[in-house]
């Protein structure tokens, strides 16, 4: 049976598994072993916004699977000039084994993996950013050992893909969340309450003060999304004093470490000083990027051919 990758959701069952394989997967390749588990498989992506990490990343991961990738930007597929979601899915189905989309919208991304007869990976839409909130609980379970019990502290904007998928993943993960942010830029309810079953602690707040004291895990993510430009201003004023700077770094544990999912705007949600610091791990969370989809992509295309 075919299984995609909307939502954090898809994982409650298996995350851990898919961790622990993305690590051995690295690991192995690292040390020089061939990790040939998709050979002659095909990735079709299409990005309906840009990218940097996730278009490389997966290209590069399912080339080390032994596939092939196909970058197909909505400005020069059929879909970008009024071929339906349903079509499009349909017609790549009978082409590649496993369709990776970066979409303007979760209801598009629902369309396609409705339509589509192969697995779908949800490589961010505007509800949710599953592959990077995996490839993050991987960065934190190598840098701390474990998640269960940690305390993760999320500040900037609560109402993005980011914030949505790390309220599903910490729940999943056993892990205690707090989002900070101001009152009009809180999580949507619905991931909220979906958290909260996990039985951790969630909680919302905009108290800056003391966001981060005693605290395992630091993150935050662009005020500024792709898709809400034209309120960038506005936003810049909203979020001042969420920056994450040293002083709030100095307030968490001494071996608490600091992700970004990046891109990062230095100086808005955090400083170039606390993102190249000794505490950051952003540069492995970007390499891990590529191992997480390597464990997802080999996971997906199991369940389908047992
Ligand atoms: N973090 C992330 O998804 O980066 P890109 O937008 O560069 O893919
Ligand atoms: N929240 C950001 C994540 C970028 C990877 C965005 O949607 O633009």
């Amino acid at each position: 049976m075919k299984r995609d990758l909307i939502s954090m959701l898809d994982v409650k069952n298996d995350l851990t598994d898919i961790i622990t394989l993305s690590i051995r997967l690295k690991q192995q390749s690292k040390r020089g072993k061939r990790i040939e588990h998709l050979k002659r498989k095909t990735l079709g992506m299409i990005f309906e916004k840009p990218s940097t990490r996730t278009r490389v990343s997966f290209e590069t991961g399912m080339n080390l699977l032994g596939g092939h990738a196909i970058f197909l930007s909505s400005n020069d597929i059929q879909l970008g000039r009024g071929e339906s979601i349903e079509d499009t899915a349909k017609v790549l189905s009978r082409y590649v084994d496993m369709i990776m989309y970066r979409a303007k919208s979760n209801e598009a991304m629902k369309e396609l993996a409705a339509y589509a007869t192969v697995p779908v990976i949800n490589g961010l839409d505007n509800k949710e950013h599953p592959c990077q909130v995996i490839t993050d609980l991987m960065t934190i379970q190598e840098h701390k050992g474990k998640l269960k019990g940690l305390q993760f502290v999320y500040l900037g904007d609560g109402n993005n893909n980011m914030a949505h998928s790390y309220l599903l993943g910490c729940g999943i993960a056993g892990m205690n969340i707090r989002i900070v942010a101001p009152k009009k830029y809180w999580p949507e309810t619905y991931y909220v309450e979906e958290a909260k079953k996990f039985g951790v602690t969630v909680e919302i707040t905009d108290k800056i003060k003391d966001a981060t004291k005693e605290v395992d895990v630091i993150a935050t993510d662009t005020w500024v999304s792709m898709g809400d430009e034209t309120e960038k201003e506005k936003r810049i004023k909203d979020f001042k004093g969420y920056t994450i700077d040293a002083a709030m770094m100095n307030a968490a544990k001494k071996d608490a470490v600091f992700l970004h999912c990046l891109p990062a705007y230095y100086g808005y949600e955090v400083t170039k000083e606390v993102a190249h610091g000794k505490q950051s791990v952003i540069f492995d969370e970007a390499e891990n990027r590529m191992w997480a989809q390597i464990g997802i992509m080999v996971t997906l295309h199991r369940h389908m051919f047992p």
